[in-house]
């Protein structure tokens, strides 16, 4: 289907990685996962030590798919591997905002010297297509403003306040039994996932060049039953609210209730103000496994169009 028939020829883990130049099995690698060996199971195929940059150079491959776990301090390993491809003049899928958290500016620079694209639509928004939407539909518009709820466990948290009367930390421990929210909830809580995200779609959509360190940041540590029934006694609710008008920043604000925004649980929603259509808010999940993996479907079909199209590699990004 759209000419995508892609050849899987690494996988690349901690200790080693799974080569084969002529394309791996993935329903072998599928069974495999699941057994205590993991990928080393398929014995014919794993290199004990293996990393990315040697393999960049040894195999002919066109795009790399960088899937480790995001760190919003030093953007690693993901900054590393991003670098690393890139600079090979191998084109980049990513779902980790660590490295466009941290030097969105510096990689899209190096993919255009390159020739080659960039690609995140899974970093915003899960498998609701945020970025794409305001690049590709919004186009001939000036986005004037991002308004939204980028996080869903501290939406989860704050519906949960609201509807239940219950305290940030009781939300808390029922988010993290459901698998809402990590062992270690700071990213989340403490508002720099959202300030991640903020900084991906100022960048990309409104033409910024941010980085996390711009963001004035207020989590929801803070909020209490308190606050949240002076808010409702004004027809209010709090929201956990990243934006970018002339400064960005996250930061719980009461919203109206009936403003497109309230969305509850673990739902995110994103408002682009427009100067000719005027607001356009996007409403979706905005995290889930299947979910962000269509963002990286997405972004590969994208790969594979604008190669045939032969698109120049500035129009090529998220
Ligand atoms: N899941 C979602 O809903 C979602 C949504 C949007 C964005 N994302 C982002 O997508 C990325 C992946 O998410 P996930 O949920 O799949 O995370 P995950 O379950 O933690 O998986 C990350 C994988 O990366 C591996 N890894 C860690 N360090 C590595 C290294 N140096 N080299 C190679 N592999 C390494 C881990 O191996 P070990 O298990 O051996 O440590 C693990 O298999 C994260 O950046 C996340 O923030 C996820």
């Amino acid at each position: 289907m759209f000419g995508l028939n892609p050849k899987v020829v690494a996988i690349v883990e901690i200790g080693g990685s799974l080569v084969n130049s002529r394309g791996i099995d993935l329903s072998e690698v599928l069974e495999v996962i699941k057994s205590p060996d993991g990928l080393q199971g398929v014995r014919e195929l794993w290199r004990e030590g293996a990393k990315l940059p040697e393999l960049l150079e040894e195999l002919d491959c066109d795009v790399m798919i960088e899937l480790t776990p995001t760190d919003l301090s030093t953007g690693q390993p993901g900054l590393d591997h991003v670098r690393a491809a890139l600079q090979n003049e191998v084109n980049v899928v990513t779902t980790n905002k660590g490295p466009l958290a941290l030097a969105m500016p510096a990689l899209l620079e190096i993919a255009e010297y390159n020739d080659v694209m960039l690609k995140f639509s899974g970093t915003v928004g899960g498998g609701t297509p945020m970025l794409d939407f305001a690049k590709k539909c919004l186009e001939g518009e000036e986005i004037v403003s991002i308004r939204g709820i980028l996080n869903g466990t501290t939406n989860y948290i704050l519906t949960k306040m609201d509807a239940e009367g219950v305290s940030l930390e009781n939300a808390l421990s029922e988010a993290k039994a459901l698998g809402y929210a990590e062992a270690d909830p700071t990213y989340d809580i403490d508002g720099f996932d959202s300030a991640g995200k903020l900084v991906i779609m100022a960048n990309w959509v409104m033409g910024r060049s941010l980085s996390i360190r711009d963001i004035e940041i207020t989590g929801i540590r803070n909020v209490n039953q308190e606050q949240i029934e002076n808010a409702r006694a004004e027809g209010k609710t709090i929201k956990l609210i990243a934006s970018c008008e002339e400064k960005a920043e996250v930061r719980p604000m009461a919203i109206s209730r009936d403003h497109p925004l309230n969305v509850s649980g673990t739902i995110n929603a994103l408002t682009f103000a427009t100067d000719l259509a005027d607001e356009i808010t996007l409403v979706g999940r905005g995290a889930g496994g299947t979910e962000t993996a269509s963002a990286v479907l997405r972004d590969l079909i994208d790969i594979r169009k604008s190669y045939s199209m032969n698109v120049p590699a500035p129009q090529r990004g998220a």
